[in-house]
């Protein structure tokens, strides 16, 4: 992994006026993140991390303020270009995973490539490879209520993956997942960074973040708090991941408590 810079947010704001009120969801951040780093956002309910997701995927504009991407200023270009630029070098995961109820699996993560306008062997042949690599290849025709929660957000991760993005922004993509099934799309990300993508994910969770990410950026009132970074450089080794689970399991476990109490 290099020190190339993939996302830079300058000086940004978004501010929101509610009649008489201004509401500060982003206060002035400033954050580069280089290619290959797995990022974590975390902080209280409205401190801004849907808000700085949605700046730096583009699905949202900020008042003041400039993003770059791979140093190409996105706070300036035109609205289709903007789209070419958002579906191809970025895959969204959303929280409520997003995907559209009456396309199928299979269709659902076509989708993005044919805003990119791919051809229809392509995107098929793209579409069951992606599904093959999230172990869903026999649900591909399957519509998304016919599916769990958890197999819907491993759709969602192939479709994110559709135009080979750089990087990938997952809005707490294990926040409506059990423990289990979180550990899973977790793994998956995991692989996907150590394929060498740039993931930046919210997380409501200390130890998913701590487990996997370089660095978390703590927001509070739409400002980075603070940062954290691990101590050993960059990378964690799974011996590394494993122990800190371990710890974190460890620290989660409630004092027993006495019968009748
Ligand atoms: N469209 C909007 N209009 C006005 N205010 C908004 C809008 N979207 C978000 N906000 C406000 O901006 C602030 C940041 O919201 P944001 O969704 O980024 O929080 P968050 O950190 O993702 O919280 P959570 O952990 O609950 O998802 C909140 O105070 C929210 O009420
Ligand atoms: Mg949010």
């Amino acid at each position: 992994m290099g020190d190339k810079e993939v996302i830079r947010l300058k000086d940004v704001f978004r501010h929101y006026h509610m009649g008489e009120n201004i509401v500060k969801a982003i206060d002035g951040i400033n954050i580069t993140i280089n290619e290959g780093e797995f990022v974590a956002v975390m902080g209280p309910s409205g401190s801004g991390k849907s808000t700085s997701m949605n700046l730096i995927g583009s699905l949202d504009m900020p008042t003041k303020g400039q993003i770059f991407l791979d140093e190409e200023d996105i706070s300036q270009v035109t609205e289709s270009d903007l789209a070419q630029i958002r579906g191809k070098k970025i895959g969204f995961i959303f929280q409520n995973f997003n995907l559209i109820p009456n396309l199928t699996v299979k269709e659902n993560v076509m989708l993005p490539m044919m805003f990119q306008g791919e051809d229809i062997y392509k995107r098929e042949q793209k579409a069951e490879e992606l599904l093959d690599k999230v172990e869903l290849l026999d649900r591909m025709d399957h519509y998304p209520n016919q599916i769990s929660g958890g197999q819907m957000q491993r759709v969602a991760i192939a479709r994110a993956l559709a135009n080979d993005p750089e990087v990938i922004l997952a809005d707490e993509p294990t926040g409506n997942l059990d423990t289990k099934t979180g550990e899973r799309v977790m793994e998956f990300l995991q692989k996907l960074n150590d394929e060498g993508k740039t993931i930046i994910m919210v997380t409501h969770e200390p130890e998913l973040a701590e487990a996997h990410a370089q660095i978390i950026y703590w927001l509070k009132d739409g400002k980075v708090e603070k940062s954290t970074k691990r101590k050993n450089g960059f990378k964690v080794v799974e011996q590394e991941r494993r122990l800190i689970k371990k710890h974190s399991k460890k620290r989660k476990t409630p004092a027993k408590k006495k019968k009748g109490a």
